[in-house]
């Protein structure tokens, strides 16, 4: 019997968490400098806690949830998201009260399930980086994390992707939007697909983000959610997306853009990429003013994203190999050269590796008696980007010949040169 990971649940091979880890380096970095902390939470929580905030009618709630009894039969859930569990330990921890002005400044990393169809893109067991600041009903705050997001993604390396904006409204413009759409697709009920059609009663909004042709048709003289916002959040909005572009945020308004997740109130996101197929939302987020009051914390406001760490390592396309470290590989022939590479090597790793919290470079040794020829092999295996051969004549001349893998260039270095040469040319 021959055992394979559980559907939709993929292994992260060696090769790939090298990229992981530096996603996680940068992101960290990028949130850390920008006041944000980082929070851990389980994997499992009590099932009402996302019944509650997600919401009964929602696709995760309804059909994606990995839900089971403990052994006393208390039903627990695997997260299918992070911002319900982090809500929930703000208010456990009373962390308004514990951190005064830093307070809701968190981030998080870690995995997430939800038993979707598994394609390109969309798995069972996904990753994300994620941002929940909790306190405050400012625009400003719903700009900065947006700016967070946009540079998040920029240091990660990724471009050409798109910020789609818009304003979901207070509970009150939600509800009175939601009750004009569904007159109007009650009276067009006929053009929509079968899912819609159950939608309009349980989920009306989520009609506006169908894919389906014959209902894009029908939403075309659908009211406008613009139309329906109250002063209040047309000014919040408008001021959300000032303070974008004097931040230099690229954003465009999607008007349809409603979000799968119930606890949205306010300015609402989602960032695509076109290098993803069908499943293209990198990450996505918005204001959330009511879920902390409701999960039976304070009366504050919050907003945050999260973005999925699959996605935008597909989306880096060849550009995730920069994230690698290079390898440098020294080969060497006979006693001699293996023992001075015991000390070159040491002081190469260590002077090229010299930033702490960055692995720039990984320093792998040759066994001694293997032949040139299958170092060099070994060497291209690991996807080596020098190599240094270390042969008796070499090191009687106190030199070493470097060789570029890739270009198949090589040229004689003495000791001291190395470093330099190494440092300089590694990119
Ligand atoms: P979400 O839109 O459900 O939002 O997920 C955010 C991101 O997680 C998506 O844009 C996508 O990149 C990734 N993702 C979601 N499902 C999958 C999947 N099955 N496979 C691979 N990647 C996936 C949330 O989760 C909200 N909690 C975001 C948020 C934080 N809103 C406010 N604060």
């Amino acid at each position: 019997m021959q055992y394979k990971s559980v559907k939709g649940m993929e292994d992260i091979l060696p090769d790939g968490v090298r990229i992981w880890q530096e996603v996680e380096r940068l992101a960290r970095l990028e949130l850390e400098s920008a006041g944000y902390r980082e929070i851990r939470t389980p994997v499992l929580e009590e099932s009402p806690l996302f019944v509650r905030s997600i919401g009964e009618a929602t696709d995760i709630v309804s059909k994606e949830m990995f839900t089971f009894e403990d052994r006393k039969g208390r039903p627990l859930t695997m997260r299918p998201e992070g911002t319900a569990p982090i809500v929930r330990a703000y208010i456990e921890h009373s962390l308004n009260s514990v951190y005064s002005e830093a307070e809701g400044l968190l981030y998080y990393i870690g995995p997430m399930f939800r038993a979707e169809r598994p394609q390109k893109g969309r798995s069972r067991q996904f990753h994300q980086i994620g941002v929940e600041r909790i306190g405050s009903r400012s625009p400003q705050v719903d700009a900065e994390v947006i700016i967070r997001l946009d540079r998040l993604l920029k240091r990660l390396g990724l471009d050409n992707f798109k910020i789609k904006l818009n304003s979901l409204g207070c509970k009150t413009d939600k509800e009175n939007f939601s009750g004009k759409l569904k007159e109007y697709l009650d009276g067009n009920k006929s053009g929509l697909c079968d899912d819609c059609k159950d939608r309009i009663e349980k989920n009306v909004l989520r009609v506006l983000d169908c894919k389906s042709e014959t209902c894009k048709a029908v939403l075309k003289n659908a009211p406008d959610m613009s139309g329906s916002l109250c002063g209040k959040c047309a000014d919040h909005f408008a001021a959300v997306r000032a303070m974008l572009q004097v931040a230099g945020v690229e954003f465009e308004i999607a008007k349809n853009l409603v979000r799968g997740l119930d606890y949205y109130t306010g300015p609402v996101f989602e960032v695509t990429h076109q290098a993803l197929g069908s499943q293209d939302a990198i990450g996505a987020g918005g204001r959330y003013d009511n879920l902390v009051k409701e999960l039976g914390g304070p009366d504050v406001g919050a907003v945050g994203f999260a973005i999925g760490i699959e996605r935008v390592i597909m989306a880096l396309g060849d550009k995730k190999d920069i994230l690698k470290p290079k390898i440098i590989y020294f080969a060497v022939l006979g006693n001699t050269a293996r023992d001075r590479c015991l000390k070159l090597s040491e002081e190469v790793s260590k002077s090229i590796n010299d930033d702490p919290c960055k692995l720039k470079a990984v320093v792998l040794v040759g066994l001694e008696g293997s032949s040139l020829k299958s170092q060099m092999r070994n060497a291209d295996k690991q996807g080596a980007k020098f190599m240094i051969i270390m042969g008796e004549d070499e090191i009687a001349r106190g030199e070493v010949a470097i060789r570029d893998m890739e270009t198949k260039q090589q040229e004689n270095k003495k000791f001291s040169e190395i470093i330099e040469h190494l440092k300089n040319n590694l990119g």
